[in-house]
Parts: C-alpha cells; sequence; structure tokens
C-alpha cells in the first residue's frame, strides 16, 4: 500500500514538474517573440506640407486612428483590458508629454509603427490595425503623418502593453492573436491604385479600413476580433443579404446604420460612425469592390 502511494505520489510530483517547466519554456519563448527587435531599411516617404494633403490625412485619421487613439490623438488608458491577460494603453500620438510625436527623432519612426508594427525601441508593438495599416500607400501614410504631427500637444503618458505570464503561454499556443510584426508583408514602398469610384480603388479601401479583421479575410464573416466577444460578422459577398441590395442602400447603410431591412447597426459592434464620414466615391468604390467578390456562403464556427 505504501508503496502504490510513494508511486502516485512521484508520478503526481513529476507531472506538475512538468506542466510548471511547460509554463516556463512558453513565458520564455513568448518573452523572446516580444522581445525580438526588427529593422528595415527606410522609406524615406515625402511628408507633405500643403493644405490640401493634410487635410487628406485628417479624413483618414479620422476613421483610421482616433477610434483607438482618442479624438485628440491623445491615447487611451486601459485600451485594452483583458483582466488576467494584462492590459494595452493606445499610445499618445501628439506632440505633448508622453506624445509619440514628441519621443519620435524621425518620420521613419511614424513609418515603422504604421507600416511594419515596431515601436520606437524596434520592438513588436500591439496595434492590430497594423494589419490594415500596412496596406496604407506611401502618399496616404505620408499624409497621416503630416496631420498627427500638426494635431494640438495633448499631455497624457500612456504605458504601453503590460503582458502576463498567462498571456504569454497563451500567446505561444496561438490562443492569443500574433503580434502583427510576425504576420505583415513589411513592403518599404506601397502605392495605391488612383483615388475614385473603382473596383480597385474599393480593394485598397477594404484593405486598409479594418474590414477584414472582424468580416474574414474573404469577407464572408468571421469571428469577432476581441475574443471576449461572441459576436459573428456577417458576410459581405453575394453570398450574403448585400446580394438584395442596391448601391444607395448600401451608401444609406453606412451613412445611418439603418439597413434596407430597417435593422440599425449597432455601432458598438460594426463601426459605422467611423465609416459615415467617407466620401460617396469612397464608398460607391467599396461597394463595387464587395459585389465584384466571388458569392461564398456565411463563415461559421
Ligand atoms: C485597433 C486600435 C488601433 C488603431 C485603429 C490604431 N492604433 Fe496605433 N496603437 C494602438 C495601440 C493599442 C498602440 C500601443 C501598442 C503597444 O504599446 O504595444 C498603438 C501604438 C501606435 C504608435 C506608437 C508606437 C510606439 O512605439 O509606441 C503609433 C505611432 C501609432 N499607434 C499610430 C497610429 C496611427 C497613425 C493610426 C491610424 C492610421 C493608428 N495608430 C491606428 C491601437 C490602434
Ligand atoms: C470591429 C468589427 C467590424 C469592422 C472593422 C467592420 N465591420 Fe461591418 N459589421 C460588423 C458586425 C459585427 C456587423 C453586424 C452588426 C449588427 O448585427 O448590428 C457588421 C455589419 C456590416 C454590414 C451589414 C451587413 C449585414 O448583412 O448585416 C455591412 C454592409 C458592413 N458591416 C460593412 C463593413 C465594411 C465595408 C467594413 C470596412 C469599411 C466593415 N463593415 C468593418 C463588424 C465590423
Amino acid at each position: 500500500m505504501k508503496k502504490v502511494l510513494k508511486w502516485i505520489g512521484i508520478v503526481l510530483g513529476s507531472l506538475i514538474g512538468l506542466i510548471l517547466l511547460a509554463g516556463i519554456v512558453m513565458v520564455m519563448i513568448g518573452n523572446s517573440r516580444l522581445n525580438k527587435t526588427y529593422d528595415f531599411p527606410p522609406s524615406n516617404i515625402t511628408i507633405p506640407t500643403d493644405a490640401a494633403s493634410i487635410e487628406r490625412g485628417k479624413h483618414r485619421v479620422e476613421a483610421l486612428c482616433q477610434g483607438c487613439h482618442g479624438p485628440d490623438l491623445g491615447g487611451i488608458n486601459q485600451w485594452f483590458n483583458a483582466g488576467p491577460i494584462g492590459t494595452v494603453d493606445s499610445t499618445n500620438l501628439t506632440s505633448g508629454e508622453g506624445g509619440f510625436a514628441s519621443e519620435a527623432t524621425s518620420d521613419e519612426d511614424f513609418v515603422r509603427a504604421i507600416r511594419h508594427g515596431i515601436g520606437l525601441d524596434g520592438k513588436p508593438i500591439f496595434m492590430p490595425a497594423v494589419e490594415s495599416t500596412s496596406y496604407l500607400s506611401d502618399e496616404d501614410l505620408g499624409a497621416i503623418i503630416a496631420y498627427v504631427k500638426s494635431v494640438p500637444p495633448v499631455d497624457h503618458v500612456t504605458n504601453g502593453h503590460n503582458f502576463t505570464p498567462l498571456a504569454k503561454i497563451l500567446f505561444v499556443l496561438g490562443q492569443l492573436p500574433n503580434m502583427p510584426a510576425e504576420t505583415v508583408s513589411h513592403e518599404i514602398h506601397v502605392t495605391a491604385p488612383e483615388a475614385g469610384a473603382t473596383m480597385e480603388y474599393g480593394e485598397y479601401m477594404v484593405n486598409t479600413n479594418d474590414c477584414r479583421a472582424c468580416h474574414g479575410p474573404d469577407l464572408n464573416g468571421g469571428p469577432f476580433p476581441d475574443p471576449t466577444i461572441t459576436k459573428i460578422s456577417p458576410n459581405l459577398t453575394p453570398g450574403g443579404e448585400l446580394s438584395a441590395w442596391t448601391e444607395e442602400e448600401f451608401i444609406t447603410a453606412i451613412r445611418t446604420g439603418v439597413m434596407p431591412s430597417g435593422y440599425k447597426l449597432d455601432n458598438e459592434f460594426m463601426p459605422w460612425e467611423t465609416f459615415r464620414n467617407y466620401t460617396d466615391d469612397e464608398l460607391k468604390a467599396i461597394w463595387l469592390y464587395l459585389q465584384s467578390l466571388p458569392a461564398l456562403p456565411q463563415w461559421t464556427k
């Protein structure tokens, strides 16, 4: 009897030891991925100074950046707070105290963050939007940087990302998304099709606006990017409800949130209040592109 108990003790003890060891190894792997430094040749993007380009930058920043960095771009504490996993503050982008524009030593620092997902320290940043902002053309990125540098300074020190050991384990197990720096294409120069109500420009707008982050890589729906939200995004290909819509109904849905069925889109899940400022041509382009997609069935779990 005593012998059996002793053996059970040894087996259990070794199991616990192994699990602890596996945990420690995973935290170490997580740390090495989070602390890896990246280096890219400079893009030498032209930062425009004319009023029209800065206005264009403002138009893009309103839709692409303010949702996470705040209306004054001063950053948001605990932009992401997932309890046992840790917290992420979105950075203050202005030239005020603690702001990125005051700490950056060159415009390349902006390019590295927005196009490559790399912070001032050369390490990956947890800014999921890089999956979209990495598609921004040199011209749009230049206009965005010009505008961000022109906004009034906000004094606000933010804390970046702080992940717990549990988060690092989940990250290594693939239960948390990869850092964007590990997945984006890292082009040094990016071009966009000429702006206008064309299918090609619509594809560019879809790629740069996070549509795929929620509606899936093929736009036929997908799980919500925030794992704590169970909402599933609908199918935007002609295989979904949009097949029965007109261009006008699509534009109305994005501008007012009201769908042809009378259902009001919930801005908490589908940020139409962000997209409603897009011009008619920009929305028409998105519509044309969505219409050109192959009809796919709704994505399900
Ligand atoms: C989905 C939310 C989200 C969107 C959209 C977003 N950001 Fe961020 N951004 C973040 C978060 C969160 C951080 C901090 C990441 C970290 O510390 O790991 C960040 C960090 C940054 C940094 C600083 C990098 C550093 O070294 O600290 C810059 C610059 C930046 N963002 C610019 C932009 C610009 C410009 C846009 C719009 C084109 C934008 N971001 C859109 C969430 C977002
Ligand atoms: C943060 C996630 C998110 C992003 C980003 C997003 N959507 Fe959505 N979208 C949703 C969700 C969730 C719904 C369903 C909302 C509801 O049921 O209230 C939705 C609904 C829609 C609908 C109504 C379709 C239907 O059949 O119900 C359209 C059209 C749409 N989105 C287009 C877009 C386009 C175009 C983009 C990019 C410019 C985009 N969305 C970006 C999450 C998102």
